[in-house]
């Protein structure tokens, strides 16, 4: 007999608790912490079974590489590590409306022209996703398609000798087990429900894709509860304004997790994104102050995206930094380094940086790139439009040197930018041998970021003085 034991969990911080208490100690949060109940402790459970001892085998008995099904659409493929591998599962995380169930919807598609694959749909009716499906152009894709919830169903339908390669579950937060007391969406719910399912798909051998809602707050559980439950995990990002939308491994057993695929929203679904930089870099206008475009990588891949900065005098006591789409921690760095070691006076200014397009940048490289818009902006004169820029910042102002110079510039030339101002050190070298290879390239090597003031003195005559910031 399995002595029940009960835990309870913060709904907000997932800290659990042997006792209930009203309080978090964890995030503070008041009324959050609820009983949950290990499914285990309902079942039969493992105590009950007579124990098998475990069976070991060596690591080159264990080293077939697993199948991988390609599902044609390559910024997907690209991101989970070249198709889907045979019995893994797959969390997908985002907001929800953020085009989850649509680009699911289309890899099924795809799938299916060659594979079995299943669609299991928590949230719309058969009629809402034959309704999609047609809209999309899908509908006579051989997908088997079901409207579910109750995970017993769901499960005795995909336990059989051949169950299908693909089975979607859209979405995990609306799944239940009956076994379980708590609501669907709960902390508990939602672990024993993709508990069961990534079992019997790696009992069976099938995919399996669970679709979990990103949620600020409230008592349905996020995604991440299940991250170190599944294979991989894929979060589909973007800002809903915005048509783009990415998608980023942030871990995979069976590939890169630096990887993004690009997909654009269309009125006729998600469509992939083969040159981002050309649709990052669509809507500039070149004789603005305070933009600059950041040659960067993502993954394996040069993505060129232009970051924009706003200073403006502040009405505040604290003045305003407000950042989109990269670190508030970078941009307090940069903006100290650049009065410190360069004399700009950010003091009493407000600050706006935004990445265009949507994208979030978490490369240290783009710290150059961040400093020019910046040093743009508050002496008002615009950066050349030809000109591409990368480098990290340290803290005494020196410019330090990046990898894949040869990648960025390859990109930088490729959309017809004429000058670049890089790091200086044997990666330039190499990135000017690279330059003789393709169209001509200025190389400018920045050593101190207080080099880059130079290029906004045209006329030779200092600029700082005369716009009143103080040296
Ligand atoms: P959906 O895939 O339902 O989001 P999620 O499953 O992540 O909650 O996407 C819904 C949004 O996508 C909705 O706001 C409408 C938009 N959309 C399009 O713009 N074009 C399309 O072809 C489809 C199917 C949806
Ligand atoms: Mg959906």
């Amino acid at each position: 007999m399995v002595k029940k034991t009960s835990l309870f969990c913060c709904q907000e911080c997932k800290t659990t608790y042997t006792k209930w208490q009203g309080k978090c100690d964890s995030c503070q949060a008041w009324n959050s912490i609820v009983e949950i109940t290990s499914p285990y402790n309902t079942q039969k459970g493992l105590a009950a079974k007579p124990a098998q001892p475990i069976e070991f085998v060596s690591l080159a008995g264990s080293s077939e590489n697993a199948e991988r099904i390609s599902c044609g659409i390559s910024e997907f493929d690209r991101v989970v590590g070249g198709g889907l591998t045979q019995g893994s599962a797959i969390l997908v995380g985002g907001d929800p409306g953020i085009g989850k169930s649509t680009i699911l919807l289309q890899i099924a598609a795809a799938i299916s022209a060659h594979s079995t694959c299943a669609y299991v749909s928590g949230e719309e009716s058969v009629q809402q996703v034959t309704t999609r499906a047609k809209r999309l152009g899908l509908s006579m894709t051989p997908v088997q398609l079901a409207s579910a919830n109750n995970i017993r169903d769901i499960a005795a339908a995909l336990d059989v000798p051949t169950p299908p390669r693909l089975v979607i579950v859209d979405s995990i937060q609306t799944m239940y087990l009956e076994d379980l007391e708590s609501a669907p969406g709960s902390v508990s719910q939602v672990r024993a429900c993709a508990d069961a399912l990534i079992r019997l798909a790696k009992m069976r051998g099938f995919i399996v894709v669970l679709v979990g809602h990103v949620t600020k707050e409230g008592t349905i559980a996020g995604p991440r509860i299940l991250e170190h439950m599944v294979d991989t995990v894929l979060y589909f990002e973007g800002e809903r304004g915005h048509q783009f939308r990415l998608l980023r491994a942030t871990k995979n057993r069976f590939g890169p997790t630096d990887e993004i695929g690009v997909f654009e929203m269309t009125g006729a679904g998600l469509k992939q994104v083969e040159n981002p930089s050309i649709l990052f870099l669509a809507e500039r206008h070149n004789d603005v102050a305070g933009a600059a475009v950041f040659a960067g990588i993502e993954g394996t891949r040069p993505v060129l995206v232009e970051i924009q900065a706003l200073v403006g005098t502040s009405t505040l006591g604290t003045p305003r930094r407000a950042v989109l789409g990269w670190d508030t921690n970078r941009l307090a760095m940069v903006l100290a380094v650049l009065e410190t070691r360069c004399g700009l006076n950010f003091a009493g200014r407000d600050v706006y940086l935004n990445v265009a397009g949507g994208l979030k940048i978490t490369e240290p490289a783009a710290d150059l790139a961040v400093a020019s818009a910046l040093v743009s902006a508050i002496l008002d004169q615009p950066l050349e439009a030809d000109t591409v820029i990368f480098g990290e910042i340290g803290l005494a102002g020196e410019i330090r040197s990046v990898g894949n110079n040869e990648l960025r510039l390859k990109e930088a030339a490729k959309l017809g930018f004429k000058k670049v101002w890089l790091p200086t050190g044997k990666s330039a070298e190499k990135a000017k041998r690279v330059n003789g290879d393709l169209s001509p390239i200025d190389t400018r090597c920045i050593q101190k970021l207080n080099e880059i003031l130079r290029f906004f003195t045209s006329t030779g005559t200092n600029v700082l003085d005369r716009k009143g910031t103080t040296r």
